[in-house]
C-alpha cells in the first residue's frame, strides 16, 4: 500500500524527573541514528540547561530565537527551527530565559497546552518529533506530557532507579486523566550500563521483571566515547560510529522504528 502523502509526526517525549540519567543523550543520539535511516526529525531542546543544543553543536549565537519564545507565545514553533549539521535533523533550541518560563506561564490560559499547540501546525514536516525534557516533574515537562503519543523513559542501572521512576510513571497516569488520554509508554532503555558491575544487572532484571516488554532489549553500555561526544558537539554516532555506544543506539533505533512499526500495523 502506498504511503499516505501527508504524515503526521509521532511526538515522544524523553523524560525522566532523575538529572544525569541519559535523557539528552538518548534524544540526540536516537535522533541521529533515526535521521540516518531517512526519517526526518525535530528534537525540542525544552531543558534550560540546553544540553541538546551544546551537543549538537549550535553555539549560543543561533539560540536568539528558541523554546522558550515558542512556550510564551512570542515565536511561532518552526520560526525557531534550525537545521543541524545531520540530514533530516532539525532542533528547536533552548534558551536561558526558559528557566523563568515557569513562573511566566502561570498567569496563561491553557498553560499546560501551550507546546501541543505550537506544535499543531508543524507535524506534517516530521516523522517523529523528540523532547528533551528537564530533569523535573515541573510545568515545562508537563508541556511535553501533554503534546507527547508517547514517552520514552532512560534509567541508569542504579540503585533507587526503580523508585525515581514509579514517582513518573504515577505523573504520567495523572497526565493521561487530566490531559492526554492516549499518552503511552513507549518504552524504558537502560542506560549506562556497567557490565563489571554486578548491581547494573541485578537492576536491569529488576526492571525487566516490573515493566517487561516495555524495556528495549537494546541496553546502552557506559561508554566514555559518549561522554567525550558533546564536547566536540557531536552526536556519539558521529564522533565515532564503531564503538560500542555508538552501536547501542543504532540498535535501540531499530528496536524503536520496529516497535513503531508494530503500533501502527
Ligand atoms: N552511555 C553513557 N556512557 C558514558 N557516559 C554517558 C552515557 N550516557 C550519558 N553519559 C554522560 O552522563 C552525563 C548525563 O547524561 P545526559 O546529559 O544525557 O543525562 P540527562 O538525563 O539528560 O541529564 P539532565 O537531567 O541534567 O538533563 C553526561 O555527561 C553524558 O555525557
Ligand atoms: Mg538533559
Amino acid at each position: 500500500m502506498a504511503e499516505p502523502s501527508r504524515k503526521s509526526a509521532r511526538v515522544i517525549a524523553v523524560a525522566n524527573q532523575k538529572g544525569g540519567v541519559g535523557k539528552t543523550t538518548t534524544a540526540i543520539n536516537l535522533a541521529t541514528a533515526m535521521a540516518a535511516t531517512k526519517k526526518s526529525v525535530l528534537i525540542i531542546d525544552l531543558d534550560p540547561q540546553g544540553n541538546a543544543s551544546t551537543g549538537l553543536g549550535v553555539d549560543r549565537g543561533a539560540r536568539e530565537v528558541n523554546s522558550y519564545h515558542v512556550m510564551i507565545g512570542e515565536a511561532a514553533l518552526a520560526d525557531a527551527v534550525i537545521e543541524t549539521a545531520i540530514p533530516r535533523l532539525h532542533l528547536v533550541p533552548s534558551g536561558v530565559d526558559l528557566s523563568g518560563a515557569e513562573i511566566e506561564l502561570v498567569t496563561f490560559e491553557r498553560r499546560e497546552h501551550r507546546l501541543a499547540e505550537a506544535l499543531a501546525g508543524t507535524l506534517s514536516a516530521y516523522d517523529y518529533v523528540l523532547i528533551d525534557c528537564p530533569p523535573s516533574l515541573n510545568l515545562l515537562t508537563l508541556n511535553a506530557l501533554v503534546a507527547a503519543q508517547a514517552v520514552m523513559v532512560p534509567l541508569q542501572c542504579e540503585f533507587f532507579a526503580l523508585e525515581g521512576v514509579s514517582h513518573l510513571i504515577k505523573t504520567i497516569e495523572r497526565v493521561r486523566q487530566a490531559f492526554n488520554p492516549g499518552l503511552e509508554l513507549q518504552g524504558i532503555i537502560l542506560t549506562m550500563f556497567d557490565k563489571r558491575n554486578n548491581l547494573s544487572d541485578q537492576v536491569a532484571a529488576d526492571v525487566r521483571d516490573y515493566f517487561g516488554d516495555k524495556v528495549y532489549k537494546t541496553v546502552i553500555p557506559r561508554n566514555v566515547r559518549v561522554s567525550e561526544a558533546p564536547s566536540h558537539g557531536k552526536p556519539v554516532l558521529l564522533y565515532d560510529m564503531k564503538c560500542s555506544g555508538a552501536e547501542a543506539y543504532i540498535h535501540l533505533a531499530s528496536e524503536v522504528l520496529k516497535r513503531e512499526r508494530e503500533l501502527r500495523a
